[in-house]
């Protein structure tokens, strides 16, 4: 297996566990005899600094030429001065829209060993597994905005097209898992959300295996915490999907955990779903795992290596359930390990997921 991955490490912690997950992915590599190949490329804040423009056109080009991008993470205190003209969040949109990458998936779980660490009651937490299907492409993110002195708008526009294609999305992948599916908007309120609202319950009747249920947001922001695993696949448009998906990692135990892969354009994109975090960045403090299990959904949608992204994702879990924890994920006074050394736990823990799932298949 031959892939070459375009890597964007960004800003703040972004470098640092970009890091983490090619060292995973090249030791899947070596592993298996697969040859990956790695490009580095500037992006966000970074980006500004060196070249001037967050997005580089050398950089979108490596993107579509690659078979896969990973990316780390962008923005920080430096480049967000209001009045500054360019941002390195517009880089990472810019990415986005360039790549055509529409579908965001980003699953949602909770290792046993990390229900403490969650302020939801643990018996709340059992079965949580959701899959949250985020529009990527369009929305207010994408709308024209408009700035005076006096006032200020951005607008939100969705196409039937545009919400026809993530919902399709959403409901065939609720066929490999609990066949649910929860559409979130805000249709008491916005006409974008009724035709959101129209156009799911259309796309439902192709569905009739799937039960399917509308949500209004803000309910659904309630309910998240309140039975959060009667959800199984939740399908949302862009900036309600950005929030409730932060708000879903508060269950999971931290921001550091959750990754991401954006599927549906001509290369697929993989992010863990946090930021730069510039209160931590430098400090060799940032969680690796959601970096990680960005990489393993890689191995899943891009390199179509599942096993290997089942190996990845199982030595995560093994690392977890044997109690090392970074800073995030540590009580007070605990032992907390740096980047690196919980990127080693994983290596290790990887080698010996690969040598049990060997040994099996041997006798
Ligand atoms: P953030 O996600 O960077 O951080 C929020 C909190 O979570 C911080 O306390 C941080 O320390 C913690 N955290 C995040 N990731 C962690 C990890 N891997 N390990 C341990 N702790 C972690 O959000 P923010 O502080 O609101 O934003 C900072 C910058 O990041 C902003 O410029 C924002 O625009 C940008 N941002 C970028 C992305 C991206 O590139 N995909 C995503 C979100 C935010
Ligand atoms: C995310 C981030 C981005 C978003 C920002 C940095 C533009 O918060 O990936 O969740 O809002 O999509
Ligand atoms: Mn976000």
């Amino acid at each position: 297996m031959k892939a070459t991955i375009t890597t964007l490490p960004g800003d703040g912690i972004g470098p640092e566990v970009t890091a983490a997950a090619v060292d995973v992915l090249r030791a899947v590599a070596r592993h298996h005899g697969h040859q990956f190949r790695f490009e580095e490329h500037a992006i966000g804040g970074d980006a500004i600094d060196h070249h001037g423009t967050p997005l580089p056109e050398t950089t979108l080009a490596a993107c579509r030429a690659a078979d896969a991008v990973l990316l780390g993470a962008v923005g920080g205190p430096k480049w967000s001065d209001p009045k500054a003209k360019t941002r390195p969040e517009q880089g990472l949109l810019a990415l986005r829209a360039g790549l055509g990458v529409y579908a965001n998936l980003r699953p949602v779980s909770v290792h046993p060993r990390l229900a403490d660490l969650s302020p939801l009651k643990n018996e709340k937490l059992a079965g949580v597994d959701v899959l949250f299907v985020r529009e990527l492409t369009g929305g207010t993110y994408f709308g024209a905005k408009t700035r005076t002195s006096e006032q200020a708008t951005d607008e939100t526009k969705y196409t039937v097209d545009e919400i026809e294609r993530v919902v399709r999305r959403a409901f065939e992948l609720s066929r490999s898992r609990r066949r649910h599916v929860t559409s979130v908007d805000k249709a008491n309120v916005m006409e974008t959300s009724r035709l959101w609202r129209e156009t799911v319950t259309r796309i439902a009747a192709e569905y009739p295996d799937v039960t399917f249920e509308h949500q209004l947001v803000d309910s659904m922001a309630m309910l998240l915490l309140t039975r959060p695993s009667a959800y199984d696949v939740v399908v949302t448009e862009n900036l309600f999907g950005d929030i409730l998906t932060d708000e879903a990692a508060a269950l999971a135990g931290s921001l550091g955990l959750l990754p991401s892969a954006t599927l549906g354009g001509r290369v697929p994109l993989f992010e863990p779903i946090h930021g730069s975090a510039p209160d931590i960045a430098g400090r060799a403090a940032a969680n690796p795992l959601g970096a990680i299990g960005s990489a393993a959904m890689l191995l899943r949608a891009a390199a179509r290596l599942p096993q290997d992204a089942d190996n990845v994702e199982q030595a995560v879990r093994d690392v977890l359930a044997a109690g090392h924890r970074t800073k995030d994920l540590a009580g007070p006074g605990e032992a907390a390990l740096t980047t690196r050394q919980m990127t080693d736990q994983v290596l290790a823990a990887l080698a010996d997921v690969a040598d049990r799932r060997y040994s099996y298949h041997g006798v």
